[in-house]
């Protein structure tokens, strides 16, 4: 079995930050999103994985290089323009070959992972052969999950018998709230599938399209639903949620120096280089290396990346990405500071804000 994982694109949902960066290495904890799909898939037992790449490919190369250090052998496939999800499995058909193959979106985050799921295509697979069990066959399985905004996903209705009767992508008026979560496995029949649908409305080559067409054409297509699932819809709220539920299963390991004057409470992961002065920093959190908390608070549910600093402030339930900087302000609370940004009173003038924010930026001021 093999892995394509998704990392072209583009990132308009999750703008400003995306401006800068592939939106599948927005950190959570501290680690790219694209990461956590990276080791689900190694842990599933997949060696092999091409990741399909765009505009943003040199950013991909650079922070998954070989994939030696998640176990696996990754290989680079471009593409052009993001012409859509079936598109993607269109140009990496020499990858692909008539392997089996787990498909991944790279923004998209399985709490749990996919080993049960990986493990039960396999399953099927076996049973066609050998003619045992009940699955006869097993051309694509998919998972599903209940959202309350079905109209931002694939959504799937499934007929009495519980098999997946039809899908579609993003419909204005959903059949159901089943969700297709990013995470497909294909068998060969799916090449045939994606080279005889045609672009949708949105111009795009649509895996929804080309499962239905697998359906439409007698092939079996398996469902399984999940819980515990995470997808980036563009609102900071759900990459704050995705935060926090991966802080929770963090543990204590402080590698960095605390002062005798800070005081760190509960599950905190201080990275080598990172320093603590004058400080209470209560987990779930995680410092990056090279920052500096001084005299600040820093409390549950709060990620604060590489070469940061907060200093005479309060930070609450955030994500802090590479490089920013937190001086001299009241509680940040539920924010998302993007790279290399500055948070500090204005000088000299009381009363008075004073903003230069890049474009799509958002500002919440307590008056
Ligand atoms: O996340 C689940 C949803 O993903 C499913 O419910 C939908 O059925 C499916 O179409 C997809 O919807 P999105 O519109 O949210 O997909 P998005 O454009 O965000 O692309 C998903 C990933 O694939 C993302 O990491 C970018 C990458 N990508 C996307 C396209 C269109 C590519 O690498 N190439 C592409 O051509």
């Amino acid at each position: 079995m093999k892995a394509l994982v998704l990392a072209g694109g583009t990132g308009s949902r999750l703008r400003p930050i995306t401006h800068t960066s592939a939106k599948q290495l927005v950190p959570v904890a501290n680690k790219p999103v694209l990461f956590y799909g990276l080791e689900a898939i190694a842990s599933a037992g997949i060696e092999e994985v091409a990741l399909v790449v765009g505009d943003t490919a040199p950013e991909i190369r650079a922070a998954v290089g070989d994939g030696s250090r998640f176990g696996l052998r990754a290989t680079y496939v471009p593409q052009e323009r993001p012409l859509g999800l079936a598109h993607a499995v269109l140009v990496a058909r020499d990858f692909l070959g008539d392997d089996d193959f787990v498909m991944y979106l790279g923004d998209n985050f399985v709490v749990g992972g996919i080993d049960e799921f990986v493990a039960s295509h396999r399953d099927a697979r076996t049973e066609k052969r050998t003619g045992t069990g009940t699955g006869a066959r097993t051309d694509a399985q998919i998972m599903l999950t209940r959202v309350k905004n079905p109209s931002a996903f694939g959504v799937a209705e499934l007929g009495p018998d519980g098999r997946v009767r039809r899908l579609d992508e993003k419909p204005a008026h959903p059949r159901s709230d089943l969700a297709l979560v990013g995470v497909y496995l294909f068998g060969p029949a799916v090449h045939e599938a994606v080279a005889a649908i045609r672009p949708s409305y949105r111009g795009e080559l649509e895996i929804t399209d080309a499962i239905q067409w697998l359906i439409d054409h007698g092939h079996d297509v398996r469902s399984q639903e999940i819980t515990g699932y995470w997808k980036d819809t563009g609102n900071v709220e759900d990459l704050l949620e995705v935060n926090r539920t991966i802080l929770e299963s963090v543990t204590a390991a402080v590698k960095g120096e605390v002062d005798e004057a800070s005081e760190v409470v509960g599950a905190v992961r201080i990275a080598p280089g990172a320093r603590v002065r004058c400080s209470r920093v209560v987990g779930p959190a995680v410092i990056g290396a090279g920052t500096e908390i001084s005299d600040s608070y820093v409390g549950p549910f709060t990620s604060v990346a590489e070469d940061c600093l907060v200093d005479h402030s309060e930070l609450e339930y955030s994500v802090v990405l590479a490089g920013a900087r937190i001086e001299g302000t009241r509680r940040v609370q539920a924010s998302l500071i993007g790279r290399a940004a500055r948070v500090a009173p204005a000088a000299g003038v009381s009363r008075t804000h004073r903003l230069v924010l890049g474009d799509h930026s958002v500002v919440e001021l307590t008056p």
